[in-house]
């Protein structure tokens, strides 16, 4: 069987953008690979936390997982901290990297852009996520389109480090969903839906209840053309509204637009409420059974043992390979 690692940063509550371009693949994988799915909550420092905020964020993300379908059984699920093989590698990673090519990364220059202090910790997120993706001898990254720069990032430093040192990565591959790969901001469709967007009504959140996700699609920017066309040019919010509905509604975007042809955005909006209201309920019921539960705890610990054993062995191969600490 091939590898799969994929991460998500527990630095807020995940969103439809998360789901859809991350998660959703993710169940859909499970069955066909050896997945190691992880809470990265390292990479979560790399913007100011709150600590209890972050902690709460961590158990939260890992019901999650569970909710939409991953089953413990068949993936490993675990909290990147726990794994301090992760950190160690990160470092490593570090020193393969160059500062020009990290400071040319698109999520730092957006997320440090009109910042005063930066922390180090934004510009050397990459190596990090290389270090956790290569532990495992990865194959396969399913991840939203926002991160294919990362991705290749990643290849690149695992060919320098096979040159460099020794070859023992694997140079995985990327695997971006043909649809929703990008799902955008409510309130500016130009820009990726995001987690941590300061402004709420930018995203609905896997756990925003009816009345919140009512008022957020309600409030959704659309255009004042009042026809129901995917157009991603000239109408991004629409396009963006139709995807979601597409995706979570299991109709194509054919479908949608003859069954509102005629109509205005006032119905086409009910619709798509009522279609993410339904998908969200199952997983929010689970959620809420696991939140507190016992069964959590022991998903987590079994997942943390399997991956500290597997990402062990990796390390061991750095190190020798850098000719660290001493021959073991
Ligand atoms: N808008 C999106 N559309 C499709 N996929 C998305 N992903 C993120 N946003 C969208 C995918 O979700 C996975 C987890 O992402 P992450 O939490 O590791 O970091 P991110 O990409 O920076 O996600 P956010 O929501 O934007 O987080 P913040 O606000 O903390 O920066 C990844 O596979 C990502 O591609």
């Amino acid at each position: 069987m091939k590898t799969i690692f994929s991460g998500i940063q527990p630095s807020g509550t995940i969103t439809l953008g998360n789901y859809i371009g991350a998660l959703k693949q993710f169940v859909e994988l499970q069955d066909e690979y050896n997945c190691y799915f992880c809470i990265v909550d390292e990479h979560a420092l790399t913007v100011a936390q709150d600590r209890l905020e972050l902690r709460k964020n961590i158990r939260s993300l890992a019901a999650l997982y569970i909710a939409v379908g991953i089953d413990p059984n068949k993936a490993t699920l675990f909290i990147q901290s726990e794994v301090p093989a992760h950190a160690q590698a990160g470092w490593m990673m570090q020193c393969v990297a160059y500062m020009g090519e990290l400071e040319r990364m698109t999520q730092f220059k957006d997320k440090s852009s009109g910042k005063e202090a930066v922390l180090a910790g934004l510009l050397t997120y990459p190596p990090l996520m290389a270090a956790d993706i290569l532990l495992y001898k990865t194959d396969l990254v399913p991840v939203g389109e926002d991160q294919k720069q990362h991705l290749e990032l990643t290849r690149d430093l695992a060919e320098r480090f096979n040159k460099k040192y020794n070859d023992i990565f694997i140079i995985p591959e990327v695997r971006i969903p043909t649809v929703g790969a990008r799902v955008m901001s409510l309130q500016e469709p130009t820009k990726k839906m995001s987690k941590s967007d300061p402004n709420k009504k930018a995203f609905i959140s896997l756990l925003d209840d009816p009345k919140t996700i009512e008022k957020k699609i309600k409030s959704a920017v659309t255009d004042s053309s009042g026809i129901i066309k995917y157009d991603k040019e000239n109408k991004p919010g629409i396009t963006n509204l139709l995807s979601i509905y597409s995706i979570l509604g299991g109709k194509s975007i054919a479908e949608i637009e003859a069954l509102y042809d005629g109509k205005g955005y006032g119905d086409f909006k009910a619709g798509l409420t009522e279609v993410v209201i339904n998908a969200l309920k199952p997983i929010q019921d689970r959620y809420h059974e696991l939140l507190d539960s016992t069964e959590l705890d022991e998903i987590l610990d079994k997942g943390a043992e399997k991956a500290n054993a597997e990402a062990n062995k990796m390390l061991k191969k750095m190190e020798n390979a850098m000719g660290l600490g001493r021959k073991r």
